[in-house]
């Protein structure tokens, strides 16, 4: 076994080597796990050992819209409308809004290693519009009101600080306005689903004449309630199909052959879960171990029935506690509920490298809009969606700071969470009202990132790709090394597609258990080498860049960046 880092059995290491030449497997079942005896995994997560940190007192502009890049930044926008941001220009932008918006920057970029923002610049409106990262990392973002509701604007991550918007010429056939977007499984392609007043759906770039209509948008439409079904769910399915969810609803659509393929029960329970009702989605990491066949989606919070209107009254009516669980793939399609620690409206879901779900920011009664919510939901809650019923929820330390309408929360490659923004007015006001516009800059940082756990921390993880290959092409084999000086004999490989979040939606979001196929030692003391089998197909895994990490024990690593091809 020269050079390996084996924790199975000799007679496991035996057939082992024999069939992989490395005696290793990195990821055991669980109920292998029982017989090494020793189970160093670090089960006793605790909640006291989450910790918040104040990062930056003023990010200048409002993080309505958040999305981490794979150069390490953070891409944060407003809306251009608002008036004065808190971040004035040296030099007015004389071209797009009004002059007063034009002087102050609505778009920053958050270097989180300097923990800095610089401005960027947009030229015209981004209120409340959607975001994808094509397969190439540059991040398409797309429509908003006013003269940007039509508009489609890049932003392509660079290293240094050159890189800003740019709007496309081209523009999208209807106005598109609280509308979602999701990355398709082929090369820098986009499909936006809905909007105020737009129930229809349309791909970037173009590939028809028009836009194609979604009966499904009709259907949910709420007159009286605002719609009760803009920003729908998307969320990509391992076939290819979407799975779109909006009010109450859902179906499985596929959109090549502009067809419903399955129409889903309704979630139980009153009210409705999408904007201005707004709840928040993931699916469940999605794993190889079952060869990435089950795809489950989890739809937690959302408003009380009638909410909209009382909230007009400034009554606030108690936010929906229930969340449901629904299997998408398979032919038994069935909501399984359960209910949140407190109601919870707003919030934003994440999914984290352990696979256990975070539900951050909100308030705990009313709607989204402006100033439609009361009772700031301050207390996170973690997910774990592998124990059993009763023993998923975990409340965890409470911040001091509201995060209402308009905030949003990113998973950054360090491990931390970056939570900013939320404003309930539709001007940036700091003073004299009971919710101001925020622009203080949070980290929440896990248990599992403490030094405590460093010794079992994977260290300096490196993806190493296929010769000279700028990414790794579906199904293929890759290897990743890393520093391990205490093998747990309970190793993970997770990737991550980095989200873009706006009004609790977190488009593209989807983790994947990868294959480890076997650990040798590699290049240096303590230094291992996994092979690590990249997922099987785009529908699993649309091309694109991804967020790495190796988690040992329960402790994860920093992230590297992969490359899906
Ligand atoms: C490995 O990690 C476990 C769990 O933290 C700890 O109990 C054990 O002492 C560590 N072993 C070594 C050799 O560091
Ligand atoms: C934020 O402002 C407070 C009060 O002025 C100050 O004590 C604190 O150091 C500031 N924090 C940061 C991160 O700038
Ligand atoms: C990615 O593709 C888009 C659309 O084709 C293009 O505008 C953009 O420049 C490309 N980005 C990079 C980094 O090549
Ligand atoms: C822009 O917002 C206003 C509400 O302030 C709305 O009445 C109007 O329809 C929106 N315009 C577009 C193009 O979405
Ligand atoms: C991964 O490591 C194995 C064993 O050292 C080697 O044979 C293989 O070529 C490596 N693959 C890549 C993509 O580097
Ligand atoms: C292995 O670690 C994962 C976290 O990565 C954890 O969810 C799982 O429960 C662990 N398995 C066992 C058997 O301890």
């Amino acid at each position: 076994m020269g050079g390996t880092r084996a924790s199975c059995k000799p007679l496991e290491c035996f057939i082992l080597f024999l069939l992989l030449l490395n005696c290793v497997i990195c990821s055991k079942r669980p109920h292998e796990l029982g017989q090494t005896g020793s189970n160093p995994t670090r089960s006793k997560s605790n909640q006291h050992g989450w910790n918040w940190n104040l990062l930056m007192n003023n990010t200048g502009v409002v993080a309505m819209h958040m999305a981490v890049t794979h150069h390490n930044k953070v891409v944060i926008f407003d809306q251009t409308n608002a008036g004065p941001s808190q971040y004035r220009l040296r030099k007015c932008k004389a071209r797009g809004g009004s002059r007063e918006s034009s002087c102050y920057a609505h778009s920053v970029e958050y270097n989180i290693v300097k923990n800095k923002v610089r401005a960027l610049h947009l030229a015209t409106d981004t209120w409340c519009s959607s975001g994808s990262f094509l397969s190439n990392g540059t991040l398409l973002q797309t429509g908003g009101n006013g003269s940007g509701s039509k508009k489609i604007r890049y932003y392509k991550p660079c290293q240094n600080n050159g890189c800003d918007w740019m709007e496309s010429k081209k523009e999208m056939f209807v106005r598109r306005w609280y509308a979602s977007s999701l990355s398709l499984p082929k090369e820098n392609s986009v499909i936006v689903v809905g909007g105020q007043s737009a129930f229809s759906y349309e791909f970037v770039p173009k590939t028809s004449s028009k836009p194609y209509d979604l009966p499904f948008l009709h259907r949910t439409f709420e007159r009286n309630s605002k719609g009760n079904n803009l920003y729908p769910i998307l969320h990509l399915s391992n076939n290819g199909h979407l799975f779109i969810f909006a009010n109450r609803d859902s179906i499985l659509f596929d959109y090549k052959k502009r067809k419903v393929v399955k129409n889903f029960p309704k979630i139980p329970g009153n009210g409705a879960r999408s904007y201005p009702s707004t709840g928040s989605s993931v699916i469940l990491p999605l794993d190889y171990n079952d060869n990435f066949g089950k795809v489950e989606v989890m739809v937690c919070g959302g408003a009380a029935r009638g909410s909209y209107t009382a909230a007009q009254r400034r009554r606030y009516l108690t936010g929906l506690r229930s969340c449901g669980r629904m299997v998408i793939t398979g032919n038994r399609h069935k909501w399984r509920m359960e209910n949140m620690p407190g109601p919870r409206i707003m919030s934003d879901m994440l999914v984290l490298p352990t696979g256990d779900i975070l539900i951050i920011n909100g308030a705990k009664r009313g709607c989204a809009g402006w100033g439609t919510a009361s009772d700031p939901a301050l207390e996170p809650y973690l997910y774990k969606p592998d124990n059993g019923p009763g023993k998923r929820f975990q409340t965890l330390k409470k911040t001091k700071i509201a995060r209402l309408y308009h905030s949003s929360a990113v998973l950054l490659p360090d491990g931390r969470i970056l939570v900013a923004g939320g404003n309930p007015n539709n001007r940036y006001i700091m003073h004299g009202v009971t919710h101001p516009t925020e622009l203080r800059l949070q980290a929440l940082t896990p248990d599992y990132m403490d030094p405590q756990f460093d010794d079992l921390r994977p260290k300096d993880v490196m993806v190493i790709y296929p010769r000279k290959a700028h990414g790794v092409e579906n199904g293929r084999i890759f290897n990743v090394t890393f520093g391990l000086t205490n093998d747990s004999g309970n190793l993970s490989v997770v990737a991550y597609a980095p989200p873009f979040t706006t009004h609790s939606l977190s488009m593209n979001q989807r983790m994947l258990r990868l294959e480890c196929l076997g650990l040798e030692s590699g290049g240096g003391q303590d230094r291992v080498q996994a092979s690590v089998v990249a997922p099987p197909s785009i529908y699993v895994a649309p091309p694109g860049f991804y967020m790495l990490t190796v988690v040992n024990g329960g402790v994860p690593s920093r992230s590297s960046w992969l490359r899906i091809l």
